[in-house]
């Protein structure tokens, strides 16, 4: 489900959720927690300057725990509030509206409540890129509650509010962003992860790069999965290859099918059975 930018429908969008926001008291932003920076809008932070805001690291049973802390403890510092959750299990989806209201909008309840509005509903909108798992989140969270909107080109979508609990209202639109494919790491981590289509790189080439990735940071990832010796020097071609070999992917003459071997890499990395692996390292602080 790529979804294809073009100038006209970038500026569309911006205008969209930049009406929308007036409608809502937080934003809600999803990210991938395997690589939370490159899954990320660079306008996001622009666009809802003045809105308290939620930072989701979802799709966080994919990635290394102790990294994800170091990036929850990275977007705390910058200012805010950020939870791991995994619509997988479930995990720390519980968490989301009561740290919406304790935390991000701590002033707004506060005030509220000494004004004796405590019932007034809160009104929060989710925004991320495609395939953070937005779709995934609010059928979480509204679960039948949402209700069933024609996706139909040409239908016009009223604003529909789904209603979380008590005093909790989500807009059923979430405000979709495009990455930065301009930055090539950036690109390249989208593309290991499925976010942006395959044909940015060859397969195989995408599998060299990640092979080598792992080499360097999680090595044991794919000795165990591939039964591989990793050796200081060795090419992301290398390690294909062994894999391939491994595997016992050969073409007639011995030779080894590295797009075949390429592809059950992508794939096996992509569906968590490579463990739990992180694509990014949250910015240096200087201190
Ligand atoms: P979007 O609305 O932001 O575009 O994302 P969406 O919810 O459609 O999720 C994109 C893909 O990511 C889906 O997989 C979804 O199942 C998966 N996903 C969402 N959250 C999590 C999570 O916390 N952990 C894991 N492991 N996967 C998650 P898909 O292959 O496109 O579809 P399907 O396999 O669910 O049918």
């Amino acid at each position: 489900k790529q979804i294809q930018w073009f100038p006209g429908h970038m500026a569309k969008t911006r205008r969209l959720i930049a009406s929308n926001l007036s409608l809502v008291d937080a934003v809600v932003e999803i990210v991938d927690a395997r690589s939370p920076l490159s899954s990320r809008n660079p306008e996001m932070d622009h666009l809802t300057k003045n809105k308290p805001r939620l930072v989701i690291l979802n799709k966080s049973d994919l990635a290394d725990d102790k990294t994800t802390q170091r990036w929850i403890n990275y977007f705390r510092s910058e200012g805010s509030e950020a939870i791991a959750v995994d619509c997988k299990s479930g995990k720390g989806l519980k968490s989301i509206l009561p740290v919406i209201k304790k935390s991000v909008l701590k002033e707004l309840m506060d005030k509220r409540a000494r004004n004796g509005m405590t019932g007034a509903a809160v009104r929060l909108m989710i925004v991320g890129i495609p395939n953070v798992g937005k779709s995934s989140i609010i059928n979480k969270l509204a679960g039948s509650k949402r209700a069933k909107v024609e996706d139909r080109p040409g239908v016009t979508r009223t604003k529909q509010w789904v209603k979380l609990d008590d005093n909790t209202e989500l807009l059923d639109m979430p405000g979709v962003l495009w990455p930065k494919f301009e930055d090539q790491d950036v690109a390249i981590r989208l593309a290991f992860t499925g976010a942006i289509s395959d044909d940015i790189l060859d397969i195989e080439t995408l599998a060299m790069k990640l092979l080598s990735y792992l080499a360097e940071n999680y090595p044991e990832s794919i000795i165990e999965r591939y039964n591989i010796d990793i050796s200081d020097n060795e090419t992301g071609l290398d390690l294909l290859e062994n894999v391939g070999k491994k595997r016992g992917m050969v073409i007639s003459g011995g030779e080894i099918n590295t797009e075949r071997a390429a592809i059950t890499v992508i794939d096996e990395f992509r569906g968590g059975k490579l463990g739990r692996i992180s694509l990014e390292n949250p910015p240096e602080k200087e201190l």
